[in-house]
Formats: structure tokens, sequence, C-alpha cells
């Protein structure tokens, strides 16, 4: 793979707020970062993989209050939400973590504890606008028509409040940028953060006191933090902070890949990085910010009644097919819009016809005709090793920031196995040339073996029963290994229909 990625790697999904059910957004940039995990893992590399939810602040509090719930049985039973979609997305975090857990509460107070000694908070008093559902503050200058410019209601906030000293980072974050142009990816989010940088940063207020739920400021109670210098601690939580000795922190910070909508960006690519200088601690190696799902066509809005529901439509079509369209239908960080009909025909096209009628073609014949044991081979022409070779370069040229891209060129491959195939047609050569069929049918049987490999990362559940069908040991089903070719005489297994047509 061509980033410059260590041995140790840190993928993190944004923490989701628990003001309501988990929609098709959560559910997008989870599987996004499982994906990365497990192509990294397949390349080799030690994951330590996080998500979990956000669970403090104004925003979490009102939701309580509607609900007619204290906020932290509120919270224990919206996060549970949240962790039932992960199991049901059949994914396994290194940790699921809350942000009401007392280690992370004891982090974000070290945190702050860090930024106050080396002198980047004092105290003063916040007159201005704030956004609820942004949970974020806005100059006046920003608002659009009276409203924040996502369109969300702002409130006149005047309170007592602790600031953090961000204009003293403007000049270190840009040098920062510059000298790391792949820092904030894509390339367009990364000219925003510039822009927004240079037009000038102001002071940010860090604290609230016209509310409790959230964690205290150790030194004075009656304020709680800013819910997004919170949350964003939870990246150092997880890996032991602020035990910075820890095998975690030490192994896994700074080389880290926070993934995150493009709406979170300047929380991401700002303020972290300036708390982390702040702080004395390093900055995260990359942040990825993605598009955003429309519905149909409309924006996807509570009020208008269009949210996707993820549980349900893994229900209908199972995680592969759902993982499989919302990774291909889109390039990671552009905007994308789910339709149904998209689904069903990505499900038919490409899953179905392509690859799942390529494997049960090839694996039914070599049970009828080889009786259920791996043919044998003769000497592999050119075009044959090339087609073995495919998968090699792909992988070597594959970004886990164009993972669309890589899916693609599996579809490619798979399509040129299929003409192989066609070309060949072994099913003639049954009477005339037995081991050529044979021969044949060896080398479209290895093939599924390594596009399966190449796949798992995107589809696991199929590839799991195609490489089980194989008999490949877990250990051969590493990209290393790919090169290890299936034994002839061996016994396969009945592998099925992968994907139903619709
Ligand atoms: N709690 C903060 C993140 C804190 S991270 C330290 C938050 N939570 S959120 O639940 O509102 O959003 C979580 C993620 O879902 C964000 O990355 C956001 O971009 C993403 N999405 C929400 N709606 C989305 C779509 N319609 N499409 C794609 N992703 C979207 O922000």
């Amino acid at each position: 793979m061509n980033q410059k990625l260590g041995k140790d790697v840190f993928i993190t999904t944004p923490i989701y707020y628990v003001n309501d059910k988990p929609h098709i957004g959560s559910a997008y940039t989870t599987l996004v970062c499982d994906s990365v995990s497990r192509m990294l893992k397949l390349m080799g590399h030690n994951v330590y993989f996080m998500t979990g939810t956000d669970e403090h602040g104004q925003k979490v509090e009102k939701a309580a209050q509607k609900a007619g719930k204290a906020p932290q049985d509120f919270v224990d039973e919206v996060s549970q939400h949240f962790k039932d979609l992960v199991s049901k997305m059949e994914i396994s975090p290194s940790r699921f973590i809350r942000t009401t857990e007392p280690d992370h509460i004891k982090a974000a107070q070290a945190l702050w504890k860090a930024i106050k000694d080396n002198g980047y908070i004092y105290l003063g008093s916040y007159d201005g606008w704030y956004a609820m559902r942004d949970e974020a503050f806005y100059a006046e200058e920003e608002l659009v028509d009276g409203k924040a410019p996502t369109g969300a209601e702002v409130e006149w906030v005047s309170e007592p409040s602790y600031f953090f000293k961000l204009s003293a980072f403007q000049d270190k974050l840009l040098e920062h940028i510059n000298q790391n142009p792949d820092f904030i990816q894509p390339l367009s989010k990364r000219n925003e953060v510039i822009r927004f940088i240079e037009s000038g940063l102001k002071d940010l207020s860090i604290s609230r006191t016209t509310f409790q739920w959230g964690v205290p400021v150790e030194e004075d109670p009656s304020h709680v933090m800013y819910v997004w210098l919170d949350a964003l601690t939870n990246y150092l939580t997880v890996l032991g902070y602020p035990n910075q000795e820890s095998e975690n922190f030490q192994k896994f910070w700074p080389h880290c890949i926070h993934f995150i909508g493009k709406d979170i960006l300047r929380f991401h690519a700002v303020y972290w990085p300036a708390f982390l200088m702040a702080a004395g601690l390093e900055v995260p190696q990359y942040i990825y910010a993605h598009g955003w799902w429309t519905n149909e066509g409309q924006k996807i809005s509570k009020s208008l009644g269009n949210t996707i529901d993820p549980i349900a439509l893994i229900d209908e079509f199972g995680i592969d097919v759902v993982r499989y369209y919302l990774l291909r239908e889109v390039p990671l960080g552009n905007d994308g819009n789910f339709s149904r009909s998209g689904l069903i025909n990505r499900l038919n096209s490409d899953l179905a016809n392509s690859f799942g009628n390529l494997v049960r073609r090839i694996t039914s014949f070599i049970q009828t005709h080889c009786q259920g044991f791996v043919p044998q081979f003769l000497e592999f022409s050119k075009d044959e090793e090339i087609l073995f070779n495919h998968p090699i370069s792909l992988a070597e040229e594959a970004s886990v920031f164009h993972i669309t891209h890589f899916i693609d060129s599996i579809n490619q491959y798979v399509h040129q196995l299929n003409k192989y195939v066609d070309e060949k047609a072994p099913w003639k050569l049954k009477e005339s040339n037995k081991p050529m069929m044979e021969h044949i049918l060896y080398v479209a049987l290895e093939s599924i073996k390594r596009i399966s490999i190449l796949y798992s990362p995107f589809i696991p559940q199929a590839c799991e029963k195609v490489l089980d069908g194989l008999n490949v040991s877990r250990d051969d089903r590493q990209f290393n290994q790919i090169n290890r070719m299936l034994e002839s005489g061996s016994k396969i297994h009945e592998i099925g229909i992968l994907f139903q047509k619709l």
C-alpha cells in the first residue's frame, strides 16, 4: 500500500451523539473505518480501531429532559442502540468508548490541566451565539439569515467562561499543515481549513455554566467542559492517557487516521491539533473528511421523516450488501445519494452476477466433474501468470483513502476472470481434453481465492464463506500468503449462493 503508515495504526470514527437513534450517517463512518482496519490487518498492520458515543452537552441534556429521563439513564439507553448497531454490522472494535466512563472523565480533566499548566487557559466571559444542534459557537459575521451557516438555530449566550488561547496557534497550525501536505484530506477540505485559519483565529470558549451535564472543571466545578474538548479527548482516553507510558499510547499515538464527516472538520483539524499542541502532545497523522449522504436526492432530516434506519437495511439486504453499496457507490470524500434502486443494481450486477455467479459456476462444476477436489494444473501460460499477479499489484497500489477505487479495481479483475473462463470454456473440454479442463478450473479457482482475499475487508461474510469452502487456512488469508497456491487434490466444500439476485 502506498501511504506512509507504520506497523501500528490507530483508526477512529467520530463518537456519536446519543440525542437520538443511529442513522445511516452513524453507520457509514463506522463501516469505512472497519473496512480500512480490515484492509490494514490484511496487509500485516497492527490496528487499534475505536468507536463510541459522545454523551455530554446541552443537546443530550435537552433530549433527556424531553424523554422525561435522568441524563445518565437516558444515555445508558441510547448508547446501547449504537452498541447494538456495531454488533449488527458484525464489527468488533478494539474499544467502544462512552464519554461518561470514569477513565474518560479523568483523561479530559488531565488534558485540561496540561493545557492550563502550559498557560493556554484563562477565565473570562462569553457573550455570543451558540448553536446547540452543532454544539458550536459562531461569530456574528458567520451567521446567515440569523442562523448558523449549517442552518442550525442559534441562541445568545452570556455567561462566565474559561477560554482557550486558540489565537496563539494560528501560525503553528498553518506551519504544520504546510509541512504535512497529507495531514488533512481530501485536498478541498485542506484548503477549506487553511482559509478558515487564515481568516483569523479567536480564542475559544471551553466551559459552560448554564447547564450541568458535562465533565466538571476540577478547579471550578460550577463550570462544565465544552463538550467538544471533552469529546475529542476520547481519542487519547482509549490509548490510556493520561498515562503516556501505557503500551497502547506508546504504540499508537500519533499514528492515527481520524475519519470524520465534513461537518466536523473545524473541530478536528483546527481545535483538536491546537489543544494537543497546547498540552505538549503530538498531533494526529491524518484527518480524512468524507461527504454526506442524501436520501433519494433529499437532505436527510428527522423533520422530513426520511432518515434511513441502518438496522432495517441490514435486516433486509444483509450486511455485506449494505457495506458494499455504501463503500462502492460513492468515492470516499464525495457526497452521495442513497437510492434503493441503486443498491439493488449494485447487488444484482456486481455481487450476484459478476462475483457470486463466477464462484457458483466454477465451484459447482468442480463438484460435479472433479468430485469436489481441487483440480490438477499443467504449465501456466504468460496470461495466466499475469492473472495471478494482478491482485498483488492492485494491493500494492491501494490506498486506504481511495477504497472505492480499490474495490473497483477488484471488480475489474473479476470481470477479467469471467472473460478468461468464457473464452476457455472448460465445459467444452469434458470429453476431449480433461487435463486442460482441470487446468483452466484450477486457474479460475486459485483466482477466486485471490479475489476473496482482496474483497474480504469489504464483503467479509461472503469472502469467509468462499475461503472456508476452499479450505484456506486463517494464516493463508493474509495478503503476504496470497501466493501460496491451492493444493491440487485437496477437498473443497459446497459454497452455495453468495448473493441472491433481486
Ligand atoms: N459527537 C460529534 C462527534 C464528536 S467526535 C470527537 C458528532 N456526532 S454526530 O452523531 O452528530 O455525527 C457523527 C458523524 O456522523 C459525523 O461525522 C457526521 O458527519 C456523520 N453524519 C451525520 N449525518 C450524515 C449523513 N447524512 N451522511 C454521512 N455522514 C453523516 O458530530
